[in-house]
């Protein structure tokens, strides 16, 4: 398995409800590369009502994780972007032009809440095709109105593309989960696997322990898949630099 990519999670402090300070996300950022992770994608929330905190503030913050990392030695490709939950604000920030990929490329981390209905899911993400960009649909396994495989096979026919969480996938979240996870994985309907992480404890990033379990349960080639190539061509679809600074 080549290093970990790790293209959703919340390390930065003090923007949403990951890291609830400095501290907080130098661990986490520490455990992600004890676990092999070597580029990361920092996620904070973009929700109506919710998390509405200002890009200015986030990129703050980025500068200052960056900060941290090289003075702890730490030889880690970070990006900024953020989770975009399917709101009006996200139509706002397409409008705009103000929205945020995932590194380099044309990917957008697109949330949906628990029991979004199909036909929202449907038109966001021609919406987002519709503003130039690509969907990456956060934590599939938690889109109830999906139940069946082909309604994910639609998504991705549409063009989307599918995120799962470590967690889910190891049974943190419940063995009905896990299993809807092993189904969707089987059918070889997902192209990322990233933590989500949000705190050292509650929300640890598991992705070593996840890299290891894909690895034995689907093989290396489609371990590697998931968890290496496809996140790494989503932050750099043009391949070149890993190093997202001058992008910040
Ligand atoms: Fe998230």
């Amino acid at each position: 398995m080549k290093d970990l990519v790790d293209i959703h999670c919340h390390i930065l402090p003090y923007v949403d409800d990951g890291a609830l300070r400095a501290q907080e996300s130098e661990e986490l950022l520490e455990m992600q590369y004890q676990q092999g992770v070597r580029t990361i994608c920092t996620t904070p929330h973009l929700r109506r009502g919710m998390f509405e905190t200002p890009d200015e503030k986030i990129v703050l913050q980025f500068e200052r994780l960056k900060e941290r990392a090289q003075a702890k030695g730490l030889d880690v490709a970070l990006f900024l972007s953020r989770e975009y939950h399917c709101d009006s604000l996200l139509l706002e920030a397409l409008r705009s032009g103000t929205v945020r990929p995932l590194g380099n490329g044309r990917c957008i981390l697109s949330e949906f809440s628990y029991g979004a209905p199909e036909e929202d899911i449907h038109y966001f993400i021609k919406t987002i095709q519709d503003s130039g960009f690509t969907p990456l649909i956060a934590h599939i396994e938690r889109c109830s109105s999906l139940q069946e495989t082909e309604q994910v096979a639609a998504l991705i026919e549409m063009g989307a593309k599918i995120q799962m969480n470590a967690t889910a996938i190891l049974g943190g979240e419940g063995r009905k989960r896990a299993s809807w996870c092993k189904k969707l994985l089987k059918a070889q309907l997902v192209h990322v696997v990233a933590s989500d992480a949000h705190d050292p404890e509650d929300r640890p990033p598991q992705l070593s322990e996840c890299a290891a379990h894909l690895e034995r349960k689907y093989g290396s080639a489609y371990a590697e898949l998931l968890m290496h190539t496809n996140p790494s061509d989503i932050l750099n679809p043009h391949g070149g630099s890993q190093h997202a600074e001058r992008d910040a």
